[in-house]
C-alpha cells in the first residue's frame, strides 16, 4: 500500500545524515533534536507539541491528563483502530460506542448523542482516513465534554469553514494525539507519537504523566508512564515536516484523479469528502456492496496492486472489548466493516501505476 524507500528517495541522503548526526552525537533520549521537533510541529500545527512514544500512548496519556478514571464512560465509534478503545479499557474505563458516517466514515454527533450520560467523561473523535471528524457538530451534541482528536490518521488536515476554519485537526479539541507510525501521513522511521494542546494545564499534566508522572527529577506527583519521542526519530521527522506539503498535495492529485476517473461507475461507492475539512487521503477507501469485495481484492491482486481492508471487524464485535456492550444502533460500523477497502494513495506512486490502478478498478466495474 506505502512504498516507503521510493518515497524517502528524494531526501533519503538527507534522512541518513540526520539520523548519523544523532547517533554520532551519544545524546539518545530528549535534547536539542527532541526540541527541534516539537517547535517545528508547533509551528506547522499553530499549537504546542509534546513527543511521545507512538499514537497509543498518545492516546492513554491524554485519558490520563483528563483524569479518567475506573468507571468513567468514555465514548468512541466502533468502526476505528483498536487502539483508540484499547486505551479507555486499559485505564478501567468503560468504552461507550457510537455509530459513525456511512460515507465519511468519522463519527456520528446524533449517535454520540444518543449514549451520552452522566458519567461520560470524554469523547475519542477520529478523523478516520485523513479528513476532520465534524468536532464543532460533536461540541454541539455534548456540550462541556472534553473530546480528545485521534488524529493519528491526519496529521496536516483542517478545518476549511465553521468555527475551526483554518484550525489543524488535532488543535481544536481538549488534546489531540498523533501518531508517527512509519505509514501514516507524516511518518517515522520506527515508532513515534505526538499530543497537542492549547490548554497549558492540560499541557503541563502531559509532560509530567509521559515522564513518570515527575514534575522535577525524582518528584513523582502523580502515576505516570515512560513515553519518549526518542531523537533518531525526531532527526527524522524534522526532514519529513519539510516534504509534508509537497506530499499530501501529490496525494489529494492523485485521489482526485480516482475520483474522476470512477464517478460514474456502478457497483462502488466513493469516499466523500466533507464541505467543512481538507482531506489528506492517508486512505482512499471505497465501498463495494452486495458481496463482491473479495472477489474486487483478488482481482486486483491478480494484477498487482495491494488492497487493504480497514478494518474488517468492527471494535464491539472484537473478542477483547465483548464486555463493553453496545447501548446503541452501530449499523453503519457493521455495514462499513464488511465492505469498505483502500487502494493505494502514496504520494509516490508514479503517474504510471496510478492509471494502472484506476484501469483495474474500471475493468473490474464495467
Ligand atoms: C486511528 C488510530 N489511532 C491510534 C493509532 C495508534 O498509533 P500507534 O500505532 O502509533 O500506536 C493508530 C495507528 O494505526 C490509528 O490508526
Amino acid at each position: 500500500m506505502v512504498d516507503l524507500p521510493k518515497i524517502h528517495s528524494p531526501y533519503q541522503r538527507d534522512l541518513d545524515e540526520a539520523v548519523l548526526s544523532v547517533v554520532h552525537s551519544g545524546g539518545y533520549i530528549g535534547g536539542a533534536v527532541l526540541h527541534e521537533f516539537e517547535s517545528k510541529a508547533s509551528t506547522y500545527l499553530g499549537a504546542p507539541v509534546i513527543g511521545v512514544g507512538n499514537g497509543t500512548d498518545a492516546l492513554q496519556i491524554a485519558l490520563m491528563a483528563l483524569d479518567i478514571k475506573v468507571g468513567d464512560e468514555v465514548i468512541v465509534p466502533a468502526f476505528t483502530y483498536a487502539a483508540s478503545a484499547e486505551v479507555i479499557g486499559l485505564l478501567g474505563a468503560v468504552a461507550v460506542w457510537c455509530d459513525v458516517n456511512e460515507s465519511t466514515f468519522t463519527i456520528d454527533p446524533n449517535s454520540v448523542k444518543s449514549v451520552l450520560s452522566d458519567k461520560t467523561a470524554a469523547i475519542i473523535a477520529v478523523h478516520l482516513y485523513g479528513q476532520c471528524a465534524d468536532i464543532e457538530a460533536l461540541e454541539n451534541s455534548a456540550p462541556g465534554i472534553p473530546i480528545v482528536e485521534d488524529t493519528a490518521q491526519a496529521f496536516g488536515a483542517s478545518f476549511t469553514e465553521g468555527k475551526y476554519v483554518g484550525r489543524y485537526a488535532g488543535t481544536v479539541g481538549a488534546l489531540g494525539t498523533f501518531s508517527f507510525f512509519p505509514t501514516k501521513n507524516l511518518g517515522a522511521l520506527g515508532d513515534g507519537g505526538a499530543i497537542s494542546t492549547t490548554n497549558s494545564m492540560l499541557l503541563a499534566k502531559v509532560k509530567s504523566i509521559a515522564s513518570h508522572g515527575q514534575s522535577k527529577k525524582y518528584h513523582h506527583d502523580q502515576l505516570g508512564v515512560n513515553s519518549r519521542l526518542d531523537p533518531i526519530q525526531a532527526a527524522a521527522l524534522c526532514i519529513k515536516l519539510d516534504h509534508l506539503p509537497l506530499a499530501l498535495t501529490a496525494k489529494v492529485g492523485i485521489a482526485e484523479q480516482y475520483l474522476s476517473a470512477f464517478e460514474s461507475l456502478n457497483g462502488v461507492e466513493l469516499p466523500i469528502k466533507e464541505s467543512f475539512s481538507n482531506h489528506t487521503y492517508h486512505q482512499f477507501t471505497l465501498r463495494i456492496p452486495n458481496g463482491k469485495r473479495d472477489g474486487f481484492a483478488t482481482f486486483m491482486n491478480e494484477r498487482g496492486v495491494a488492497t487493504m481492508i480497514y478494518y474488517p471487524i468492527p471494535l464491539h464485535k472484537q473478542k477483547a472489548y465483548a464486555h463493553f456492550e453496545p447501548r446503541t444502533s452501530l449499523s453503519v460500523s457493521e455495514s462499513l466493516s464488511n465492505c469498505v477497502i483502500s487502494i493505494p494513495v502514496h504520494e509516490a506512486l508514479e503517474p504510471i501505476e496510478v492509471l494502472a490502478i484506476q484501469t483495474a478498478v474500471t475493468t473490474f466495474f464495467s
